[in-house]
C-alpha cells in the first residue's frame, strides 16, 4: 500500500474521509501521517483519535516560506511519504517544494476547475448564477488550482441555496470523490506525464456515473 500523508490547515473532514477509506486493508493507500500548518487545526484531534501520527509545522516558527516548506518536506520524508494529499491546506506551496513532489501530490478544490480558482468558490458560484457546481481533484503544479485534473464531481445548485447549503452539498461530494481519486493514483491507474493526466484504463474518473 502506498504511504500517504495528508496536509491540512483546519477542520479536516476530507482528511477523515481519506483515513476512513484507507481503514479498509484492500484500499491501495495507507494514511501514515497528517501534517498541519496550524497548531489549532481541528483535524489534528480527529487524526489522533483514529490512531494516525500528527505533526504541526507552523509558518510562524520559520523565517521564510521557503524554510517552512523545507520543514514540511522533512516531515514528509520522516513519515516515509510516497503520496501527498492536500486537504484544506490553505497556504500556497513554493515552487521548489511543488516540483519535488510533482506527480505525487494531489489537491481537492471546491469547484469545477478551471472555473472558480481561489477562495470563496461557493459564494462566487451563487453570485454568478451557476446551476451546477462541484469539486475537483487534481495534481498540484506551481500555478494555483491549475494542475491536471484527475476527477470531478458535479452537484446541482438548488433554488434557495445559500453558501451554507451549497457548501454542504459540495462537501458531501468531496468526501466521496477524494478517496476515489487517491485510489486511482495509488493504483497507478492515473499519473501525470508531460503536464497532463494519463489514464491507463477505461475506468471513468468522475463520480456522477
Ligand atoms: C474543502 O472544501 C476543500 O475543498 C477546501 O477547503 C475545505 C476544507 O475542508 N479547499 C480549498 O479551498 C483549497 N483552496 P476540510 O478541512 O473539512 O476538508
Amino acid at each position: 500500500r502506498k504511504r500517504t500523508v495528508v496536509l491540512i490547515s483546519g477542520r479536516g473532514s476530507n482528511m477523515a474521509a481519506l483515513i476512513d477509506a484507507a481503514d479498509d486493508s484492500a484500499f491501495p493507500a495507507e494514511i501514515v501521517g497528517v501534517i498541519s500548518d496550524k497548531a489549532g487545526a481541528g483535524g489534528l484531534g480527529v487524526a489522533a483519535s483514529k490512531g494516525i501520527a500528527t505533526r504541526v509545522v507552523s509558518r510562524g516558527d520559520f523565517p521564510s516560506k521557503e524554510a517552512h516548506d523545507v520543514a514540511i518536506d522533512a516531515a514528509l520524508v520522516e513519515l516515509g511519504a510516497e503520496i501527498v494529499c492536500l486537504a484544506g491546506y490553505m497556504r500556497l506551496l513554493t515552487t521548489g517544494f511543488v516540483e519535488k513532489w510533482q506527480g505525487r501530490m494531489i489537491n481537492i478544490h471546491p469547484a469545477l476547475l478551471p472555473l472558480l480558482k481561489g477562495l470563496d468558490t461557493h459564494q462566487r458560484a451563487l453570485d454568478a448564477g451557476f446551476r451546477i457546481h462541484g469539486c475537483t481533484v487534481h495534481f498540484v503544479t506551481a500555478a494555483m488550482d491549475d494542475g491536471p485534473i484527475i476527477a470531478q464531481s458535479a452537484v446541482p445548485v438548488l433554488i434557495g441555496d445559500d453558501e451554507r447549503t451549497l457548501s454542504a452539498r459540495v462537501l458531501g461530494a468531496e468526501h466521496a470523490l477524494y478517496p476515489m481519486a487517491l485510489r486511482l493514483v495509488a493504483e497507478g491507474k492515473v499519473r501525470m506525464e508531460g503536464g497532463r493526466t494519463v489514464f491507463s484504463d477505461f475506468e471513468s474518473p468522475n463520480h456522477n456515473g
